[in-house]
């Protein structure tokens, strides 16, 4: 029986370790990480919505876009990053909150986590969409973005990047030397002048370890206006597990701060029920703005997208089962 595209990643199993030899240190990246290092960013139309009475229903047509899509997630090519930037709804729905909550503030410096990044691909593609919410907000504050993931291969390159960044800001398309690691990366999408003076003026601290034990990270309470959280929910197991996470947010924002969501319709998490969800936050002074469904493409079983491949490709038809939803921390 197919699995779906997010459990096959999953299987490739998380934890990437660091081999110390004298004053050497290398990266082993885990089978997600490598995995995901090797991601393309590609950007897709919004699907339309299906003429049927189910409200979830979403039909993705034979675009270029959608069959590169099926093509990549059939491994005729790179897999696509499947960040907050893939899927239009989803991508659209980050800017509007995001530019809405910098749009309100009073502060001069606005501080955001980005909780799990999966790879530098995710990392600089949510990067571009803050600086799109930045560009279209009423107030320019200064925005600090920290990225915290427990595995350091995806930090370090992020990293590695940034610093080249600040060091060659002309730099047009970039393929920085991992000189620890084992594998060859690449960043897909060529950094224009703009796009790496937008990754620069954005200040960004890189850390590596868990989420759930901030202290031990360094991490501040109190000390972030906003949380981003995508699809963390795809690789936990339970609800208790999902409650650590928001335990350790409800630490870190400020009071009146925002959690944004992706929660990721992939089991075992389906099982429980959306109340639950929903009284968990309550429980933790999470106030629940408004749930929305997004349709996402890891969520699909492996074959879900074939007929966007045949020689006369047809549209198909997919189930808006994933959601987006904005918390906000009590004052
Ligand atoms: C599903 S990925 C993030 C989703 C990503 N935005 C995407 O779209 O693929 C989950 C990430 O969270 C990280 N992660 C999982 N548990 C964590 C924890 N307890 N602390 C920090 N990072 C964690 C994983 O290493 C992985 O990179």
């Amino acid at each position: 029986m197919p699995s779906s595209h997010q459990y096959l990643l999953n299987d490739q199993g998380l934890g990437c370790q660091v081999e110390i030899n004298g004053d050497s240190r290398r990266i082993i990246p885990c089978g997600y990480h490598r995995d995901r290092a090797e991601n393309v960013i590609m950007k897709l139309d919004s699907a339309s919505r299906a003429n049927t009475g189910n409200q979830l229903e979403r039909i993705i047509d034979p675009k270029p876009c959608f069959v590169e899509l099926a093509r990549r997630l059939d491994k005729q090519g790179a897999p696509p990053a499947g960040g907050w930037y893939l899927v239009a709804e989803q991508r659209e729905w980050l800017v509007a909150q995001l530019k809405n909550a910098i749009s309100e503030t009073n502060s001069r410096e606005i501080r955001i986590l980005e909780a799990g990044i999966a790879s530098h691909n995710h990392h600089y593609s949510f990067l571009d969409l803050v600086a799109q919410a930045l560009e279209g907000a009423t107030r320019k504050p200064k925005i600090h973005v920290t990225i915290v993931d427990r595995c350091e291969y995806p930090i370090a390159i992020s990293k590695t990047i940034h610093d080249e960044l600040i060091t060659e800001p002309n730099v047009r398309s970039s393929l920085p030397r991992m000189e620890d690691s084992s594998t060859e990366l690449f960043l897909s999408f060529v950094i224009s002048r703009r796009n790496a003076g937008q990754y620069t003026s954005i200040e960004q601290s890189f850390v590596v370890g868990d989420l759930r034990d901030p202290k031990s990270i360094g991490l501040e309470a109190n000390s972030f206006d906003i949380i981003t959280e995508h699809f963390i929910s795809s690789v936990i197991a339970n609800l208790d597990l999902l409650e650590s996470f928001r335990r350790a947010y409800a630490d870190l924002l400020r009071p009146g701060g925002l959690l944004l969501t992706a929660y990721g319709a992939t089991l075992p998490l389906k099982e429980v029920e959306f109340q639950e969800v929903q009284d968990m936050h309550k429980r933790l002074r999470f106030v629940p703005g408004k749930f929305e469904y997004v349709w996402d493409p890891y969520g699909l079983q492996e074959d879900h997208l074939d007929p966007l491949l045949e020689e006369d490709p047809v549209s198909v038809t997919v189930i808006s089962d994933n959601s987006v939803q904005p918390f906000r921390l009590a004052e």
